[in-house]
C-alpha cells in the first residue's frame, strides 16, 4: 500500500512499460540506455550508469536533492522522463570538475566547510556552477535566489552561502590574474 507522495511516485502499477531506446550526452560523452518511457532520468543515471550524486529523495520536485544540469541549467532529475531525454545534454556532480566554475565551488564550498552530513551537497554543487557559468559576480541576493530550489537538513545553510560567496571571490579572483 502506497504510504505519502513518495511512494506513490515510486509505485511500479500504472507504469508505461514500453521500452526506449535513449540517446543523450552524459557527461561529455555520447551514451544510449534502454528505458521503460516514464522513468525518471534519476532513476537512469543511478541504475543504469551507477552515478549516485543526485539523490532520489522527494520525487516530487522539492527538495533539490536529484539535481543536474540539463543544457547548462539546474534541474530536478526526477522531474525529467526518459522521453524526455533523447539529444539531451545532462552534467552531473560527478562530470562538474569539466568545468573551472565547478571546480571553484567544490573548492569553495570545502574550504569553508560548507556541509555536514553531505546528503545535499552534490545538489548545491550543481546549482552554483549553472549560477556561476551563467553570472561570475553573483551578489548574496542572486545566490540565495538561485539556491531556493536546494534544501539542507543540516546546515542552517549559513556555511553554504559563505562557499558560495568564497567562490565568487574565487573566480573573481581567477578573471583578475588572467586580465
Ligand atoms: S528528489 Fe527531486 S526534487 Fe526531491
Ligand atoms: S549537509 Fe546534511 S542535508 Fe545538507
Amino acid at each position: 500500500m502506497p504510504n505519502g507522495y513518495a511512494d506513490i511516485a515510486r509505485a511500479d502499477s500504472g507504469r508505461d512499460k514500453s521500452q526506449l531506446m535513449v540517446n543523450f550526452v552524459l557527461n561529455g560523452v555520447r551514451r544510449a540506455c534502454r528505458a521503460p518511457a516514464d522513468a525518471r532520468l534519476v532513476e537512469i543515471l543511478r541504475d543504469e550508469f551507477g552515478l549516485t550524486a543526485a539523490r532520489a529523495a522527494c520525487d516530487i520536485g522539492r527538495c533539490g536533492a536529484c539535481m543536474v544540469l540539463s543544457g547548462g541549467r539546474p534541474v530536478n532529475s526526477c522531474l525529467i522522463m526518459a522521453w524526455q531525454l533523447e539529444g539531451g545534454e545532462i552534467v552531473t556532480a560527478e562530470g562538474i570538475d569539466a568545468s573551472l566554475e565547478g571546480r571553484v565551488v567544490k573548492a569553495a564550498l570545502t574550504a569553508e566547510n560548507a556541509f555536514q552530513c553531505g546528503y545535499c551537497a552534490p545538489a548545491f554543487v550543481v546549482t552554483l556552477t549553472a549560477l556561476f557559468q551563467e553570472d561570475r559576480v553573483a551578489d548574496e541576493a542572486r545566490i540565495r535566489r538561485a539556491l531556493e530550489g536546494n534544501i539542507c537538513r543540516c546546515t542552517g545553510y549559513h556555511s553554504i552561502i559563505r562557499g558560495a560567496l568564497r567562490a565568487g571571490e574565487m573566480l573573481a579572483e581567477q578573471a583578475g590574474d588572467n586580465a
